[in-house]
Formats: structure tokens, C-alpha cells, sequence
């Protein structure tokens, strides 16, 4: 029996201002799109803002549904749109920002399951790492690759032993 360790290191800011512009500009696009989140439902607004290598942002918000699990993450409809609309660019970062009802919500909040295996996804089809900031008001934390979020993930390899 062999005990294995997994464990990564991220950076954390105090102060957006110790982030590069483009860093900045992207926490600023996951935050405007937070407000227009639906989500009547659960009050929760989250903002995502994709950052593409040709520099363009793209941006989604959770839209919830009366039958709850029809409702869709911030993350993954900024995923599908940047893919559907940018789909010869690589997702080079995603910022995700929440806020409540009538105020910002000052905790940094990560990526659900579901969302991260999507961002997994995109990572390995990318080829490259995917940054992932999560931007809370007081606190900003910067984590290298969706692998550390998602360690020992399902991925394409796992299936290629399957396709033609
Ligand atoms: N939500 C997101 O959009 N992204 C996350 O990372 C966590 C949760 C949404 C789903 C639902 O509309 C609301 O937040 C409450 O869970």
C-alpha cells in the first residue's frame, strides 16, 4: 500500500490592486454580470468572466428556473457562451464574483462540481492551464488550474480507449 499526498499551493490578495490590470478588469466583468443574474429563487447572484487568449471577456450569470434543477450556474453559461461564440479561442482565466440580493456579498465564493468538471473539460481540450480567480470583496484567491479544484478528474483520456 503506497499513501499518496496531493496538495497546491494559490496566491491570496487583500487588495485588488496587487492584481495585474487584466486581472482587475476581468473580477470588474464577473461582478457587472452578477447583476444581471435570475435568480429569484435563491437571491444568490453569481457573476463569471471568461478571459480568452485573444483577450476578449466574456461574461455569464446564473439563470435560475421554477423547476430548480433547470437552472444554470454563472460559470457554465459563460463557458457556453465563450465557446459558441469564440469557438476558435482557448479560456486562458474565469472570474466568478456573487453578491445578494441588494448587496455585494463579500465572501469569495468557488465553483460548484458540476461547473468544475465543465472548466475541466475546457482545460484539457485547451491544452493549457486555466487560472481561476475568485474574487470575494475583501479577498481575492488566484488558483493556477481547475486540477487543483478537481484532482484525479474524469477526463477525454479516461476515454480514449472507447473512441474510434
Ligand atoms: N451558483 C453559481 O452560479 N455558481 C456557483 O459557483 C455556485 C452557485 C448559483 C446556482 C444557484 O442559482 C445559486 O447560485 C444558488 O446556489
Amino acid at each position: 500500500m503506497k499513501t499518496r499526498n496531493i496538495s497546491f499551493s494559490y496566491t491570496e490578495h487583500d487588495n485588488i490592486e496587487e492584481l495585474a490590470g487584466e486581472d482587475k478588469e476581468l473580477i470588474v466583468a464577473a461582478k457587472d454580470a452578477s447583476v444581471n443574474a435570475y435568480a429569484p429563487y435563491s437571491g444568490f447572484r453569481v457573476g463569471a468572466a471568461v478571459r480568452l487568449s485573444n483577450r476578449e471577456i466574456v461574461k455569464g450569470a446564473n439563470v435560475e428556473n421554477a423547476a430548480y434543477p433547470s437552472g444554470i450556474c454563472a460559470e457554465r453559461n459563460a463557458l457556453g457562451n465563450s465557446v459558441t461564440n469564440f469557438p476558435g479561442e482557448k479560456v486562458i482565466a474565469i472570474a466568478i464574483a456573487a453578491s445578494g440580493k441588494d448587496e455585494s456579498i463579500d465572501d469569495h465564493i468557488s465553483p460548484c462540481g458540476m461547473c468544475r468538471q465543465v472548466i475541466a473539460e475546457e482545460e484539457s481540450r485547451n491544452g493549457h492551464e486555466i487560472r481561476i480567480i475568485l474574487a470575494g470583496s475583501n479577498k481575492i484567491l488566484i488558483i493556477n488550474s481547475i486540477s487543483d479544484l478537481l484532482p484525479l478528474q474524469f477526463n477525454k483520456d479516461n476515454l480514449r480507449i472507447a473512441l474510434p
